[in-house]
C-alpha cells in the first residue's frame, strides 16, 4: 500500500527556515524516518514538495487516480487560504490527513483557520517531526 505524503511551500527549506520554530530536521530527515517506520508497517511512502499550489491539488487527484491508500499532507501556509484543497480533498474518496509541525493554534490569529482541515479525515499538528510519524500510524490503520 502506498501512501503519499505531500508537503506545501517553503517546507524545502526545512531544518534552517526558523528552527525555532519548525526544528533542525530537513524534509529528506523527515522522509527517513518516515520510510523506516513503513517499512514496520508494510507500506511504501510516495513523498513530494512543491511550492506552487496546483501541484499539491494534482497529487491530491494523482492520490486517487492511484489508489493509494492515504495521503499525508502538510500545506504549509496553503492550509490557511486555499479553498482548492479543500475542494480537491472533498473530490477525492481517499483519506487526508492533515499535519502541522508548529501548533497553528499557538501562533498568529491568521493560522488559526484551515480551510484543508475542514475537509480532513483528522489533523495532527504540534509535535515536530513526530507528526508526520503519528500521521503514518493514523494512515496505515484506516
Ligand atoms: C506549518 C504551519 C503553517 O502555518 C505554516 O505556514 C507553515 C508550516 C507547520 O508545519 O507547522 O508553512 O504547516
Amino acid at each position: 500500500d502506498t501512501i503519499f505524503v505531500l508537503n506545501g511551500p517553503n517546507l524545502n527549506l526545512l531544518g534552517l527556515r526558523e528552527p525555532e520554530v519548525y526544528g533542525h530536521d530537513t524534509l529528506d530527515d523527515i522522509a527517513g524516518q518516515l520510510e523506516d517506520r513503513a517499512r514496520a508497517l508494510d507500506c511504501t511512502i510516495d513523498m513530494r514538495q512543491s511550492n506552487h499550489e496546483g501541484h499539491l491539488v494534482d497529487w491530491l487527484h494523482e492520490a486517487q487516480a492511484k489508489g493509494a491508500r492515504a495521503v499525508i499532507i502538510n500545506p504549509g501556509a496553503y492550509t490557511h487560504s486555499s479553498i482548492a484543497l479543500y475542494d480537491a480533498i472533498k473530490a477525492i474518496t481517499t483519506p487526508v490527513i492533515e499535519v502541522h509541525l508548529s501548533n497553528p493554534h499557538a501562533r498568529e490569529a491568521f493560522r488559526h483557520v484551515s480551510y484543508v482541515g475542514r475537509a480532513a479525515r483528522g489533523t495532527v499538528a504540534g509535535f515536530g517531526a513526530m507528526s508526520y510519524t503519528l500521521a503514518l500510524e493514523a494512515a496505515a490503520r484506516l
